[in-house]
């Protein structure tokens, strides 16, 4: 007899309570320049996509910038809803990652489909992705010449999280190589964040 393959969900992760990170700080959540995972939503349809192209643009207010292609279905939800999150998956998603930047929600809903968990932001009306090392809830600063040209869209970030287990105080601490967040090549081919270590500055 057959065994029957795992439900979707028992490949997440065990869901986490968030915790909140300080806006000020927010930034370190995307310094070291993870893949993130874009949800959105509008008018009643949702979404989520692989964004590498995403990263730090400003302290305080925080503020970041991502780049999302115009034939995409998230973009047609963020120009009318004017928010979404960035989700910052670990090595443990990675697959999850790879397809839901593969496949288009006009195609499939890829919540459904991949089996994956949402919480609720607080700040947006967009879902955020369990079992994720980060959330940056971001509603967007209008520079339509930069959305229109570049693809190019900035945001404030109105809350983050994390999960307390793998960023508190500022600082990340991976806890072991499923929970290290992705940095991606090409190609289906990603580097995970590797090992910390600090320096100090030459005295000249
Ligand atoms: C790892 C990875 C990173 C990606 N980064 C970006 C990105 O930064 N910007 C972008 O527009 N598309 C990026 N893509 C492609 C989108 O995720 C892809 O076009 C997706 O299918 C769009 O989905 P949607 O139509 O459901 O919004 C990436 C794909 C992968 C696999």
């Amino acid at each position: 007899m057959m065994t029957p393959p795992p439900s979707p969900l028992a490949i997440m992760p065990n869901p986490i309570t968030p915790a909140p990170v300080e806006l000020a700080k927010c930034y370190r959540l995307l310094n070291h320049g993870p893949t993130t995972l874009v949800t959105s939503a509008h008018n009643g349809v949702r979404n989520v996509m692989a964004a590498a192209w995403a990263m730090p643009l400003d302290f305080d207010p925080p503020k970041v910038l991502v780049v999302v292609d115009s034939r995409t279905l998230t973009r047609e939800l963020i120009e009318g809803s004017g928010v979404f999150a960035l989700n910052i998956p670990t090595r443990a998603i990675a697959e999850t990652t790879l397809t839901v930047g593969t496949l288009s929600g006009r195609d499939v809903d890829k919540f459904d489909a991949l089996g994956l968990v949402t919480m609720p932001a607080r700040t947006i009306d967009v879902p955020l992705v369990a079992g994720c090392a980060g959330w940056l809830e971001c509603r967007v600063i209008p520079e339509p010449h930069n959305e229109k040209r570049y693809d190019l869209f900035i945001a404030e970030v109105t809350a983050a999280w994390a999960n307390p287990a793998l960023f508190s105080n500022g600082r990340w601490h991976f806890t072991d190589a499923g929970s290290k967040t992705l940095h991606y090549l090409a190609g289906g081919a990603f580097f995970e964040t590797g090992e910390a270590f600090t320096v100090e500055v030459k005295q000249l």
